[in-house]
């Protein structure tokens, strides 16, 4: 009954016809120009191109309203003010990441870790010359590639450590391919050269034949020897991160409903659904509906790195949010919408597209199932 053709919604969005059926790829329908869509896959659609569309009294699809949920693609030049650079810290397990971010914090967050190793995406910020930095750490263990992969995809810049007494490792190797994969500029952090059996040139070398060549070898790629432990070279680590982050010259618009990406999300029993989410655009209040992922609410409260209670979060900052219906993934992005009604529809569609997609898959287990029996 309800229903809009590919061609109508697509002028009604001022979008290309190909674009709604790319859309409709992704959801795993092949359409053609002239083919009839449902008003919920028509707002999913709309969603995805960032737009949101509500069902009027007569519920006629011909009448419907289209309102401009958010604007993805373009920000204007004059609405972007500068934001602080967001690091992540990357490299093999034991390496030194997060000494090195106690060394850079002047915290010791290392001593306190389980069997001394990293098992989350930790943010936090540091005040360096008067500019803000946002730092992640990410575990080194092979366990956790998706997490690296997420601290790449959502970070300005990578710093790679690198111990200078065991030298490039599977998972160094596997950092430099996130951040190139994520097109991040690498700024290679040469660890433990307070080591007796330290070799910062055997990391060089190493390097080069991962086709990172330093700059004291003619290459463009920055690289500080440092000690974590020791604390070595640190502040000369820092003003090559400052330097990074000035050539890039990030920016954003605070003015704009919130977007951003879950960077870890957990069910705690005492407070529901907790997310860790980075904000990329605009700025999150307390009390704004957002989507993120299957999960939908509205920002109950909202805690910074130090565990301090805020009111509101602009761009490039990490906070703790809670007041979700459900635990999102990491990586989910989340958006601000205009009420707590479109959040819920939104989730409530992707949770359905999302279920019916574990079906798909698990009618297809079932169907080699059978074959393997044949
Ligand atoms: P994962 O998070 O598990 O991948 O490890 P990590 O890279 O965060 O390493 P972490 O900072 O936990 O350090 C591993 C060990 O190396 C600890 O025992 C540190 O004390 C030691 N370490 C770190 N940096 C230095 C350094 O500069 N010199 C020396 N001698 N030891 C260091
Ligand atoms: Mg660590």
């Amino acid at each position: 009954d309800n229903k809009i053709t590919v061609q109508d919604l697509s002028t009604k969005l001022g979008k290309s016809a190909s674009e709604i059926i790319m859309q409709l790829m992704k959801m795993g329908t092949m359409a053609t120009i002239n083919q009839e869509i449902s008003f919920d896959i028509a707002a999913l659609i709309c969603n995805e191109l960032g737009y949101t569309l509500i069902k009027n009294e007569s519920s006629e699809i011909e009448e419907l309203e289209i309102e401009a949920l958010m604007d993805i693609e373009e920000d204007d030049e004059k609405d972007l003010m500068p934001r602080p650079p967001v690091v992540t810290v990357m490299g093999h397990v034991d390496h030194g990441k997060t000494s090195l971010l106690d060394a850079i914090r002047d915290s010791n967050v290392t001593s306190g870790e389980a069997g001394g190793i990293t098992q989350h995406i930790g943010a936090s910020e540091v005040m360096i010359n008067g500019q803000k930095i946002v730092l992640l750490d990410t575990p080194g263990h092979e366990a956790f590639t998706s997490m690296r992969a997420r601290g790449a995809q959502v970070t300005d810049i990578a710093i790679l450590v690198v111990a200078a007494d065991d030298g490039i490792m599977p998972q160094t190797v596997e950092a430099i391919n996130h951040a190139k994969a994520a097109n991040v500029p690498i700024i290679v952090a040469i660890n433990k050269i307070d080591k007796p059996g330290a070799s910062p040139d055997k990391v060089k070398q190493e390097l080069a034949d991962q086709g990172l060549l330093v700059e004291d070898w003619g290459g463009d790629v920055i690289s500080v020897e440092v000690s974590a432990k020791k604390r070595i070279n640190i502040e000369n680590l820092l003003e090559m991160v400052l330097l990074v982050a000035e050539v890039e010259e990030l920016k954003a618009n605070p003015n704009k409903r919130a977007v951003g990406t879950v960077i870890e999300a957990e069910l705690d029993k005492g407070r529901g659904p907790v997310a860790t989410v980075l904000v990329q655009g605009g700025t999150l209040r307390v009390g704004d509906p957002i989507v993120a992922g299957v999960a939908s609410g509205k920002v109950r409260a909202m805690i910074n790195y130090k565990g301090k209670r805020v009111k509101q979060a602009g761009p490039s900052t990490a906070v703790e949010i809670l007041g979700l219906s459900d635990v999102p993934s990491g990586g989910d992005q989340f958006v601000e919408v205009p009420s707590d009604k479109t959040a819920r529809l939104i989730a409530e569609k992707r949770q359905e597209m999302q279920r019916e997609e574990m079906l798909k898959a698990s009618s297809k287990i079932s169907l080699d199932d059978l074959f393997e029996q044949m």
